[in-house]
């Protein structure tokens, strides 16, 4: 029995090595391996051998059984292996085209002040950033706004605790700035600026560019030819502009810049409120209490400085009526610039 059982695994074997695909190799298990197969036919005389054989042939006939699943069992595996790789090679059809991924792009205030930023810095302004999250030292005190004073109002604060606040205005960098530096200064400061507010032409969070510059002999009338440059570049050199008289603590005199409502062309609208002019910066001579507070000798310096809303010059810009659209995320609008 036992040369019987060699012979069979042998047999096996080769009918095994023999097997082209699956079907083949399954015939072939069956023929040797299945239930009523030449394996189990040999094992069924098990039982006639002498009991002092009997062991040793049921173990020998074990193992060759084992050795043989597991001669199947790789064979199999090996034909699933090779139909895979042969199918994917089938389903991958080179010549499509690939898939485009959209471009992002600048957020249009991110553009605009990108714009501002750089009209600047042709004219010889340094670039600057200050904290959104700002001591109320630098926010109010040090541009002569004190405690109590009615001007903090027109500010409509977030506090933090009562010493912290977040920034209602890019101001706080002149003082920032003059405390560390002596003149002379040109310089812009880019940033977010928060206030409770909201409306068309309002949100709780807006983008201001501060400019000042510090020197000897600093005029308003060089803040004029500033700004007007300014505008010329960034709207067009036809575009009417007003400095209309006003107030801030920390500068004297003070004006605000208007330009004419480009959605009604002056007219009167909603944007403008019926006025044909729209608000887009405010602007004056620094004032000396602000530079006393810096250690400046206000005798021996003057300066200008300005604060624009970037918002309001982009909706100006692309005729946009309602200031929220730009903080919506709806893409059919921002897909347009
Ligand atoms: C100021 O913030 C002053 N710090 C500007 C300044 C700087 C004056 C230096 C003098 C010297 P005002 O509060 O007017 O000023 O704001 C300036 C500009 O920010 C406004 O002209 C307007 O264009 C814009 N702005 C103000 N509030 C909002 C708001 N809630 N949403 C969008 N834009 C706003």
């Amino acid at each position: 029995m036992e040369d019987e059982l060699l012979s069979l695994k042998g047999q096996a074997l080769a009918c095994l090595g023999n097997a082209q695909d699956n079907d083949s190799l399954e015939a072939c298990r069956v023929q040797y391996l299945g239930r009523k197969g030449l394996f189990s036919t040999v094992m069924r005389n098990l039982g006639k051998t002498s009991e002092e054989d009997r062991p040793r042939l049921g173990k020998l006939a074990n193992e060759i059984k084992l050795a043989l699943e597991q001669a199947f069992a790789d064979k199999q595996n090996g034909f699933t292996a090779s139909n895979n790789a042969s199918k994917n090679k089938a389903s991958q059809d080179l010549t499509l085209p690939g898939r485009a991924i959209p471009f992002g792009k600048h957020h249009p205030v991110s553009q605009v002040m990108t714009e501002i930023c750089s009209v600047f810095e042709r004219l010889g302004f340094t670039v600057a950033e200050g904290p959104d999250i700002e001591l109320d030292f630098y926010n109010f005190e040090g541009l002569n706004i004190p405690a109590h004073h009615p001007a903090r109002d027109m500010h409509d604060t977030f506090y933090i605790s009562s010493n912290i606040l977040l920034r209602t205005h890019t101001s706080p960098m002149q003082v920032r700035t003059m405390e560390k530096q002596p003149p002379p200064l040109r310089m812009i400061v880019p940033g977010k600026v928060y206030r409770c507010d909201s409306d068309i032409t309002h949100t709780p969070m807006f983008h201001q560019v501060e400019g000042f510059l510090v020197d000897d002999n600093v005029s308003f009338a060089d803040l004029k030819g500033v700004l007007s440059i300014f505008i010329a570049q960034i709207f067009s050199a036809k575009t009417a502009i007003r400095f209309r008289p006003s107030f801030f603590p920390f500068t004297e005199p003070s004006a605000e810049v208007d330009i004419a409502c480009v959605i009604c062309n002056g007219k009167g609208c909603r944007v403008c409120k019926q006025t044909g002019w729209l608000e887009i910066l405010g602007a004056g001579l620094i004032d000396p209490e602000v530079f006393k507070k810096v250690g400046y000798d206000p005798e021996q310096y003057s300066g200008f400085a300005f604060g624009l809303g970037v918002e309001r010059i982009a909706m100006l810009k692309y005729g946009i009526t309602d200031i929220r659209l730009f903080y919506e995320n709806d893409i059919r609008f921002l897909r347009q610039f």
